[in-house]
This record gives structure tokens, sequence and C-alpha cells, in this order.
């Protein structure tokens, strides 16, 4: 007992909703969001997925951040908390950051590695043909960067959830927030014509994402458009992995969680929306409709330098900016990765939070090791049921998100619709007075909608 009162707990709403957004906004928004916008309709995605945000991301959300404050426990032990038999989708739900976290960590020793290669003005080297791969087929680099990254997170979470969490979202968040809009401005005033005469507008480039493209609308591509939006929603929302968990479990009993739910989710989507006027009109002025064929590590490391390199002196500036941000961005959503598995292990075995921080960072390290290897020494190649060929990286975050997330997701609306049943979210929320609003549409979300389209997701995943 004596162990939850003095759980730590969050100063304020605003600390709380940037530390979540902080955990929301990461490379999914960045290297994902805008590349599926571009390729399934423009405006057409950007509306589906913000119906989706509003009813099953929001579902989603305040389950699991109302999961986390009624039992003010970590995902862990909360889900046994709920209810006695299900203490393993607790297991599940903490093995989940616990995959991640390795392979979440090599990526952000690459954007250290960026950011470097452009604040020392080497720009231009970035942008050549090979060099990501070189630089990531190295020994050494790789794995020396990955430990920065992952001792900067590691040193964060250990100063406490006030401290250390808290505070640097309370930075860090408006920072990324100022950098994406000068960059989406600068983007916007882009011309450049190529070789053969053609000259591309950023404005031009603003169109093709905006402006909804309806051609070849069959029922086929819309439900193809509908599932794109909700997995990256899905990923992006950092729901089922135990993090809202952990944190909800730090918000105080006052707080409207309403309120803060809506408000993380208009930040990680005016940050995923804005990534998108930053890249598409940048990559279509000098690249051209192709140019946006690239998503992921490819768009964020190759194409993108090259589109830097091609503006010029200027590239160099926009690269530091580009790259701090995304650095920003996955900084924020790695602590609330290890937050989510100390959280586990400081109210499992009732340890302190040093002990647990060493003890997770160094199973961190010892992973990440091996992801960084798995493009080196370990290299080999796999096919996935998604179609992909993958190494060490793509197979953890494939088990990780494609499997493990999905179980996760539809096992908790099942504990909550059915079992539980959704009256325990309601009144938690609004045991402060406040309307939940939006409670029909819950309650009809969380027992039939939700996991039908996750089960759909799931299938998907598994290659069907
Ligand atoms: N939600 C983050 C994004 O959109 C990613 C993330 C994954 C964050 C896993 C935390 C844990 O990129």
């Amino acid at each position: 007992m004596e162990k939850e009162t003095k759980r730590n707990s969050f100063k304020g709403s605003i600390g709380f909703v940037l530390a979540a957004a902080g955990s929301a906004v990461g490379l999914g928004n960045i290297w994902r969001f805008p590349y599926l916008a571009a390729r399934d309709g423009g405006g057409m995605f950007l509306v589906i997925y913000i119906v989706l945000a509003l009813t099953f991301g929001f579902t989603l959300l305040i389950t699991e951040v109302a999961i986390g404050r009624k039992t003010k426990q970590s995902p862990l032990t909360a889900y046994g908390k709920l209810h006695s038999k299900w203490k393993g989708m607790g297991i599940i739900a903490c093995l989940i950051p616990a995959i991640i976290l390795p392979y979440y960590c090599a990526i952000g020793g690459w954007v250290v590695k960026y950011l470097l290669v452009y604040i020392t003005g080497h720009g231009e080297e970035a942008a050549q043909d090979g060099y990501f791969t070189s630089f990531i087929s190295a020994t050494g680099e790789p794995i020396l960067l990955m430990l920065v990254f992952l001792l900067a997170v590691a040193f964060i979470v250990f100063r406490g959830v006030n401290k250390g969490i808290e505070s640097c979202s309370k930075i860090l968040m408006p920072i990324l927030l100022v950098l994406v809009v000068i960059i989406a401005v600068f983007a916007l005033t882009i011309s450049h014509t190529d070789d053969s005469g053609v000259t591309r507008t950023g404005l031009q480039g603003l169109q093709i994402y905006l402006v909804p493209d309806f051609t070849d609308m069959t029922v086929a591509r819309f439900f193809r458009v509908l599932l794109d939006a909700m997995g990256q929603l899905f990923f992006s929302l950092s729901v089922a992995m135990g993090i809202m968990i952990a944190y909800g479990s730090y918000v105080h009993d006052d707080a409207n969680l309403k309120k803060s739910v809506n408000q993380i989710e208009i930040f990680d989507t005016a940050v995923a929306v804005l990534a998108g006027v930053m890249i598409i009109p940048a990559v279509y002025a000098f690249a051209g409709k192709e140019g946006m064929d690239a998503s992921g590590p490819s768009l964020m490391f190759i194409s993108l330098p090259k589109v830097f390199a091609a503006m010029g002196k200027i590239g160099n500036i926009v690269g530091i900016l580009f790259f701090a941000m995304v650095l920003f961005a996955a900084l924020t959503s790695a602590v609330s990765i290890l937050e989510a598995i100390v959280s586990s292990f400081m109210d499992q075995f009732h340890i302190s939070r040093v002990k647990a921080v060493s003890f997770e960072t160094v199973i961190a390290v010892v992973m990440a090791v091996l992801v960084c290897l798995g493009y080196n020494r370990l290299y080999f190649e796999v096919k996935l049921p998604t179609g992909a060929t993958a190494q060490i990286l793509d197979i953890l975050d494939y088990i990780s998100n494609n499997l493990l997330m999905p179980v996760v997701a539809i096992g908790t609306c099942i504990l909550i619709g059915w079992v539980v049943k959704p009256k325990t979210i309601i009144d938690e929320v609004e045991k402060t007075g406040c309307k939940m609003g939006r409670k029909q549409l819950y309650k009809v979300m969380i027992r039939f909608i939700a996991p039908v389209l996750l089960f759909i997701l799931f299938l998907k995943s598994l290659g069907f």
C-alpha cells in the first residue's frame, strides 16, 4: 500500500499531455504518415485518418490511460489488477516495449549520425549513393551511436517522472513543433527547375497532398486506404504496448482525462499532417511524384538527404533542423518505451528506479548490438508474411507491431468491452465530474467495431 501512495505523478496535465504526445509523435509520424497520404489519395486519406482518430483512436487511447489511472499500476501488473485471470495480458503488453526498445535505439543512433553529418557540414556526402548502406553495414559506428542514444534515454528515465520525462517533454515537444512549422513553411516556398527544364513548386506538391484524389475509387481501394490509415493511427498513438497505461498511472485523480486525450490526439495528428506539408512539397519539387515512393528509413536516410543536397547551401541548415526535430521525436518516444518497462519492473519486483533502469538498459544494449550487427556480421535475409525482406530489426518490428500489438489491443477490447464492462472506464473518466461524451459510440467501438477492425488488421499482418 505504501508503495502506491508514494507513486510518482505528473505535476500537471500539460506535463502529461506533452509526455504522452512525446511518445505518440515519433518516427512513424515523419517517415510513414506523409508516404501513406501521398500514396492513398491525399486529402481522402487525411479525412479518413481524422475520422478514425476521433472514434477508433479515441477509444483505444482513453481506455489505456483510464486503465492506468484506475489501477495505478504499470502495464505488467495493471491487467491482473483489473481481472485476476488477465495477468498474462500484462506480460505480453510489457514484452512489446522490451522488443521495440533495442531497434528503436539502433534507429535513434542513425538519426544522431545524420544530425552530426549536417552539423559538421557534410550533408553532400550523405546524399551520395550507397552512403547509408555503407554506414549501417560498418560494425563500429552504428553501435557507438546507438549507445549514445540509449544512454541519453536511460538518463532521462533514471531522473524520474517529473525531473526526467515531464521536464524533457516540456522542453523538447514545443521546440519540435516550432521546427516542424519552420521547415513546413520553407518547403512551401520551394521552386525547382530540373535538368529537363521542368519547374515544380512546393505549392504544387501541397496540392497533391491535400486535394482528395478519387480516381479509380473502388470499394477495394477504399478498404485498403481505411486499413492503411488504421494501422498508422494504431502505431502512432503508442497504444497496445503498455506505454499509455504506465503514463496514465501517473495522472492525478482530479485531471480531466477526456480533455487530455483529445489534446494528445490533436498534437499527434497535427505533427503528422505538418510532417506531410514539410516532406511532400520538398520531395515533389526536387524528385517529382516518383520521389514519394519511399517510406521509412529509405525516405529519411536516402531520399531526403538527396533533396537537401539539391537545395544547395541552405540544404545543410534544413538538414540540421530536420534531423534535430527527428531526434527529439525519437528521444521522447524511446523514453516512453523504456518507462513502460521500468515502471513494470518497479511495480512487479518492488525494486528502485535505478535498479530497474540499469537492468533494462543492459538487456537493451545486448539486443541493440545484435540489431546493429544484423547489417554486417549477422546479416541474413528472411521473407516476412507481409512480403518484405527482413533483417533482425525488421523481424523484431514485425513481431511487436504486426503480431503482438494487435493481440494486446484486441485483448484489451475484450477485457473492457465484455469482461469488466465499458462502464469501468466511463466511470473512471467521469469520476472528476467531467462528461466523457461520445459514450454510446465508445461502448459500440470497444465491444464491436474496434476488435473487428483490429482483427482484420491482424489478418493482413499475417499475410492474408
Ligand atoms: N508512436 C510512435 C510513432 O508514431 C512510435 C512509437 C513506437 C512510440 C513504439 C513508442 C513506442 O512513431
